[in-house]
């Protein structure tokens, strides 16, 4: 009763103020509530410290958006490798440096859940059942089912698959039309993303879905990937028209995956080592006799390709521009590919899986430009029971979130000399062996690493490890040397280094040796 009161007369002393005194308390209000929350909070010994932001709500949103190795370092002068900050309504506990990866990324499933951070911006992307919408242990069970379908002998009939892929965008994009120019302009960061869902999805689903990639396919594709936008961290299910697009793209990506099982299943035409779809309609029992659905393989499928589709597109982009500023290193690469062919049967250019271990410079350009753009920057997870910070007095608090950044690690000037420079040669001998620590573990889909604290960790590290590092390499690998054999590019007037939205303009110009 007494709070009713309280509320009675605290409205009514509102009421009986001003307009301009009751819109500055609606507007001052929650900024001093902001300011009073932070100075309690920095009195309590157990709290991680935390970032000073102004706005409440969105705290340090802008400045982390913006530039988040800017803002860490910032953060990092400050307090150190440990320190917190406010993210849309959400406190986020950073961790830098190899304790942070050991204590983020081989964190207990019981203490940290990678499925209540992600889920939100994933499951209306994917689809339900999958990947971070199922319990942990479910998605290290549907990892090894995709991992069955990466296998060498899989391998083997991917790479004249890319090299098709690449070669056939050359000729029939607006961006190339090879058969007709023999220069000419492309944006990178309309290209790459084309190219990356081209060669997956050929590879990982076989010529019948790949056929189905015309346009209007691709655009949904956009839509969906529309639905990795960071608003969505925090609110995924707003009534936008954007979300409404990529909803309806997902319904319609997933009737025509479920299309394509129905069709192999009806026609029993189902063959091992195939694509993927074959192998996860094989091989898709859980250990306890649970079958996945055949929905839930049409969004593992969603999943798979989305997955790698950011993170590729992005590593193609970001090496096609540094060899842009670069061209005495596509002649090295020229120089490497053509004598391993002549080699082999006299500049015909015809790579197949063996040859591309070989690029040893073409795998240094892939290692170092995931070095200095590590697809994701920050790693999340979300605290499910209070956990201690080790070494420290520090508890994070159940309902937090954990964040490490290996991509931060991997631009530090004391592990890398020169760390922002683009130099694939830096690894030519090997500095931070990623797998120094012998030991390893395996969660359900295979052996890895069991340290974490390697400073080149591009593929992350622990039970949520990538499993496409090979795929990725392969693709990346042929996307690159079917562009090193046919063309020479180097920005066009007025571009540089572009941010991260473009535009990213390289003029291109045929080789001699050029196929089409
Ligand atoms: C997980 C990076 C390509 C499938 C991850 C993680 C990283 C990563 C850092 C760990 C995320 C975390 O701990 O929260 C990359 C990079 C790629 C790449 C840099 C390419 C350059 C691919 C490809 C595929 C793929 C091509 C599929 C064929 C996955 C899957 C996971 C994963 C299934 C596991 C997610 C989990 O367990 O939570 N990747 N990835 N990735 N990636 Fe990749």
């Amino acid at each position: 009763m007494a709070l009713v009161d309280l509320a009675v007369s605290a409205y009514t002393y509102f009421a009986a103020l001003s307009l301009s005194q009751q819109l500055s308390i609606l507007f001052l209000g929650p900024f001093i509530y902001n300011v009073l929350w932070q100075l309690l909070y920095s009195l309590r010994k157990d709290r991680v410290p935390m970032a000073f932001h102004w706005v409440p709500w969105l705290g340090n949103a802008v400045a982390y958006g913006k530039d988040p190795y800017g803002f860490f370092n910032e953060c990092r002068d400050k307090y150190g490798d440990v320190f917190s900050f406010v993210l849309v309504g959400k406190v986020m506990t950073v961790y830098l440096g190899p304790r942070g990866q050991e204590f983020v990324l081989n964190a207990k499933a019981n203490d940290v859940s990678a499925e209540d951070a992600y889920q939100h911006l994933t499951t209306p992307v994917f689809g339900e059942g999958v990947i971070y919408d199922c319990p942990n242990h479910r998605l290290m069970e549907q990892k090894k089912f995709v991992k069955i379908a990466l296998t060498s002998d899989a391998f083997r009939s991917y790479v004249p698959k890319f090299r098709e892929e690449v070669l056939d965008y050359f000729t029939t994009s607006e961006n190339y039309k090879m058969k007709e120019n023999n220069s000419g302009v492309v944006d990178v960061l309309k290209a790459q993303p084309e190219l990356t869902i081209f060669t997956s999805s050929r590879t990982l689903f076989g010529d019948e879905m790949r056929k189905k990639f015309d346009h209007s396919f691709a655009q949904l594709y956009a839509d969906l990937d529309k639905g990795f936008a960071p608003i969505n961290f925090a609110l995924p299910h707003l009534p936008l028209p954007s979300h409404r697009k990529r909803d309806e793209a997902q319904r319609k990506i997933s009737r025509t995956y479920m299309s394509l099982i129905n069709h192999r299943r009806e026609s029993g035409d189902i063959v091992q080592n195939r694509d993927l779809v074959d192998s996860l309609m094989l091989n898709s029992t859980y250990k306890d006799g649970v079958k996945m659905t055949d929905q839930q393989i049409a969004n593992l499928m969603i999943g798979i390709l989305m997955g790698g589709q950011h993170s590729s597109s992005s590593t193609s982009s970001w090496y096609l521009l540094h060899l842009a500023e670069h061209p005495e290193i596509q002649e090295e690469l020229y120089k490497e590919l053509t004598t391993l062919l002549n080699e082999k049967n006299g500049d015909i250019f015809d790579l197949t899986y063996d040859d591309m271990q070989k690029l040893t410079l073409h795998n240094h350009v892939i290692r170092e430009t995931l070095r200095l753009h590590m697809p994701l920057h920050s790693i999340f997870r979300k605290v499910s029971k209070p956990l201690l910070v080790p070494n420290t007095k520090y508890v994070v608090p159940k309902g937090h979130h954990v964040l490490t950044s290996p991509g931060y690690a991997m631009i530090d000037d004391k592990i890398y000399p020169n760390a922002d420079k683009f130099n694939p040669h830096r690894w030519d001998k090997p500095i931070v062996p990623e797998n120094s620590q012998t030991e390893s573990v395996d969660y359900g889909f295979g052996a890895i690493s069991k340290g974490v604290s390697s400073p080149y960790l591009p593929f992350g590290g622990g039970r949520h490890r990538c499993i496409g590092e090979q795929f990725a390499f392969l693709q990346l690998g042929m996307i690159l040397a079917t562009h090193v054999y046919n063309i020479k590019w180097k920005f066009v007037e007025g571009q540089k280094m572009p941010d991260p939205h473009g535009p990213a303009k390289i003029q291109w110009e045929k080789r001699q040796t050029c196929v089409l």
